[in-house]
């Protein structure tokens, strides 16, 4: 009789218990996908199991626990022992990802991640099997599905950040404690981890620029509309000259990004590369039994296929003034001239304005603006500036805009 695969499973919560339902759901179809029976060996939580046995005991070790201590200690563990690991673990990878890949790449095993990301959506596979031998000049992605959700919904409802953020809550799209989600931490960890895969070349959490949605007002959300434009919290991973960029901000798409239209808890991602032009996969960004299929799906990788490589040869400095195009929120005086101050401002610091619209408020006006690509570093020298005018009337605000063209 052939011997069964055993799986050493660490943590049994949302994703570790779907994980577990699939393996013994799915018998026929995982022995016909691996060639032998899968069976969960040993399963450790808090209150349950002890690792050493369950290691000793398993073929591979599947490490749903999140946390990146004991986590880390775990998955290192058993990569030292030639077993091969699958994580669902972005915070882990993005923190400890060069020791981790050291230390599977010296055991010769594999160590699988693809859940990390954008659980259900294969975008490891992509980049790193798909597409591995392709030069990409960007990678960028709603890698969020909680402020995917938010943003959709404010657009949809035009209620406020706080109420949106509260309905999310109660649907189960958002934490109780949301903030590394709004605040675009999480989505920097899984573009570190891209950015890496993509480029062959460190990037470390730290250096990742991160921005949130928290300061998003609805009416930014109306007058995008009447812009033509929709507004998500995109990953940009992107090669330039001189180095890379790796950051996350919140950002207005015009109609034609293949990003655009993606809405709700949904995760996307976009790859280019000239060889390849565009490709954009999408799929649910979050879910126990969404996630532990990708699981499931390395677990088949591991027994059938080899060890994609993580070769870091490169060293490409992660730049921070890079050009943006901007979107523009003043509110100001009604008076003559006032326009005319603030172009002014704008054309002697270097930025050129794209499109202008204008709305009465009674004895205030707001003006809209959209603004070509320009340094990001110039922008808010003349913002700062804008910021000193006596007719302005609150702190200006703005929003990056990709106007970038796609086939
Ligand atoms: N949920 C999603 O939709 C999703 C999507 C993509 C990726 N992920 C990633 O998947 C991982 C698991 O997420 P989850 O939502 O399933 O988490 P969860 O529901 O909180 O479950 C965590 C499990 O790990 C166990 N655990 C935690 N710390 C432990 C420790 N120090 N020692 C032993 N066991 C420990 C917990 O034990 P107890 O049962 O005793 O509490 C629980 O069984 C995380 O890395 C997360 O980022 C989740």
């Amino acid at each position: 009789m052939t011997e069964s695969l055993k799986i050493g499973l660490l943590g049994h919560g949302t994703v570790g218990g779907a994980f577990d339902e699939l393996v013994g759901g799915r018998k026929e179809a995982i022995e016909s996908a691996i060639g032998r029976p899968a069976v969960i060996s040993g399963v450790l939580t808090t209150s349950i199991g002890d690792f050493d046995e369950i290691l000793a005991a398993s073929d591979v070790i599947v490490e749903l626990m999140g946390g990146t201590d004991t986590a880390r200690d775990h998955v290192l563990a058993s990569l030292r022992a030639g077993k091969p690991v699958i994580t669902a673990n972005k915070q882990l990878l993005a923190q400890h990802g060069a020791e981790l890949f050291a230390v599977a790449s010296e055991s010769g095993v594999q160590l699988r991640f693809e859940a990390a990301i954008a659980a259900v959506v294969p975008v490891v596979r992509v980049v790193q099997e798909s597409f591995g031998a392709v030069e990409f000049t960007k990678v960028s992605g709603i890698v969020n599905g909680t402020t995917n959700f938010i943003l959709s919904e404010m657009a949809a409802t035009g209620a406020s950040y706080e109420d949106t953020l509260a309905r999310a809550q109660e649907l189960g799209y958002a934490e109780a404690d949301p903030t590394d989600d709004v605040n675009g931490a999480d989505a920097a960890a899984k573009m570190a981890i891209l950015a890496r895969l993509a480029f062959h070349t460190p990037v470390t959490l730290d250096q990742v620029d991160f921005e949130g949605i928290e300061s998003v007002q609805p009416d930014d959300l109306a007058y995008a509309k009447e812009l033509g434009l929709s507004l998500k919290l995109l990953g940009v991973a992107e090669r330039l000259a001189d180095g890379i960029t790796v950051r996350v901000f919140p950002c207005f798409l015009y109609g034609g990004h293949p990003l655009s239209p993606i809405e709700g808890p949904f995760n996307a991602v976009t790859v280019e590369a000239p060889e390849i032009t565009e490709v954009t996969i999408s799929g649910p960004g979050a879910g126990g039994v969404q996630t532990a299929s990708a699981v499931l799906g390395d677990l088949v990788s591991v027994v059938t296929g080899d060890a994609p490589t993580h070769k870091v040869q490169n060293d490409l400095p992660v730049l921070t003034d890079v050009t943006s195009s901007f979107y523009l929120h003043l509110e100001v005086a009604d008076e003559p001239g006032v326009l005319a101050q603030v172009a002014k401002v704008l054309s002697d610091g270097g930025v050129s304005v794209k499109s202008v619209v204008q709305k009465g408020m009674g004895d205030d006006a707001r003006l809209v603006m959209v603004v070509h690509r320009c340094l990001e570093s110039k922008f808010k020298s003349a913002i700062e500036e804008i910021g000193r005018l006596d007719s302005l009337r609150s702190a200006p605000r703005f929003i990056r805009v990709i106007e970038e063209e796609f086939v």
